[in-house]
């Protein structure tokens, strides 16, 4: 195999792709203000216009993992439950052989496919879930009904599927949720995960006020329970710490505790450009690439040379473009 690896020994072993870039949610971290308030269920329509077809995604996901030996993929959006064809491309990734197969997802849409979704391969889901309190939840997502939230995150743990939380947290706005959010993942015994602010799509320019930091959200959770760190884990996005409540959490610190290092991810969109790095909003197609090894491997060097040494500094691109 052609080794593709960077000067940090840096290599890509897990691949995100973003399915679609519509969402029937508009949290306001990933939608510009201006879009809007709440949107009725009603006025969204499910966009489909240039979207690669399921023997598109497969054929680059296999030259990919021909060459990198891919560990995982992760599937995202936008909301990758709206992609219509998702339990029949997870089952053609599964028979490509790729053992880990994940979901990124608002979990609107989970409580009916939970069960399917598992049964076609799926391994574990993560959730974006940033308040307790509904009002709190609508507001931030600027949807009104995220109670079905909890009815799908209820519905992944059921159907067997690892389920873990993420909340990004912003000043004023859901800093309040961090004890009750904790405390409702460690009742459901998942982990949940708290996301520093990041500079990415509208707020990339914007003057971060809403920014909390990972030692404000640590100082929050010690005034009501003992931490005690856990070893990070190798590539890993987060670092975790046990509470004497008897739950688990981790930060998503980008800000505070960058994790570029040791970073492994290769990312692709839904028109099927690849990024090496969150940070480059220039994506490059392989398809023209897949019938030459060669070619498809100096592509993909040159992609890992756009990872950031350390720290990201931020992006164009929303998360709805590119996936979490
Ligand atoms: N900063 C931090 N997290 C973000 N997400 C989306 N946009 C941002 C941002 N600007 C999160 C979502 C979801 C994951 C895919 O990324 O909440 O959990
Ligand atoms: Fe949709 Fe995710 Fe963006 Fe929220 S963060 S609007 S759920 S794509």
């Amino acid at each position: 195999m052609i080794r593709i690896e960077d000067k940090l020994g840096r290599r890509f072993e897990k691949l995100r792709i973003s399915l679609l870039n519509s969402c029937n949610f508009s949290c306001v971290y990933c939608v510009s203000e201006d879009f809007g308030n709440i949107q009725p269920e009603t006025t969204f329509k499910p966009i489909a216009e240039e979207q690669l077809s399921i023997e598109d995604f497969t054929r680059l996901i296999n030259g990919v993992h021909r060459l990198s030996g891919l560990k995982s993929i992760r599937l995202t959006g936008g909301e990758p439950l709206l992609f219509r064809n998702l339990i029949p491309l997870i089952q053609q990734i599964q028979k490509i052989g790729i053992p880990d197969i994940r979901l990124t997802t608002n979990a609107y849409y989970l409580k009916e496919s939970a069960k399917r979704l598992f049964e076609a391969g799926l391994t574990s889901v993560n959730i974006s879930v940033d308040a307790i309190d509904l009002y709190v939840f609508n507001k931030i997502s600027r949807h009104p009904n995220t109670s079905r939230v909890f009815q799908g995150i209820e519905a992944a743990i059921n159907a067997g599927l690892n389920v873990k939380l993420n909340a990004v947290i912003m000043r004023g706005k859901n800093d309040s949720q961090i004890i009750p959010l904790l405390d409702y993942a460690t009742v459901k015994g998942v982990k949940i995960r708290f996301l520093e602010l990041m500079k990415m799509g509208h707020l990339y320019h914007a003057e971060n006020g809403l920014f909390f930091s990972e030692k404000e959200i640590l100082s929050i959770i010690q005034k009501k329970y003992g931490i005690e760190r856990i070893q990070r884990e190798f590539a890993s996005t987060a670092n975790y710490w046990r509470t004497s409540g008897g739950g688990t959490f981790g930060i998503i610190a980008n800000e505070s505790t960058p994790f570029c290092h040791d970073c492994n991810r290769l990312r692709m969109d839904s028109n099927g450009y690849f990024y090496g790095c969150l940070s480059n909003s220039h994506g490059e197609k392989l398809s023209p690439y897949l019938h030459n090894d060669f070619l498809l491997a100096e592509k993909l060097k040159e992609l890992l040379l756009l990872k950031q040494p350390v720290k990201f500094h931020g992006s164009e691109l929303s998360m709805r473009n590119i996936g979490g």
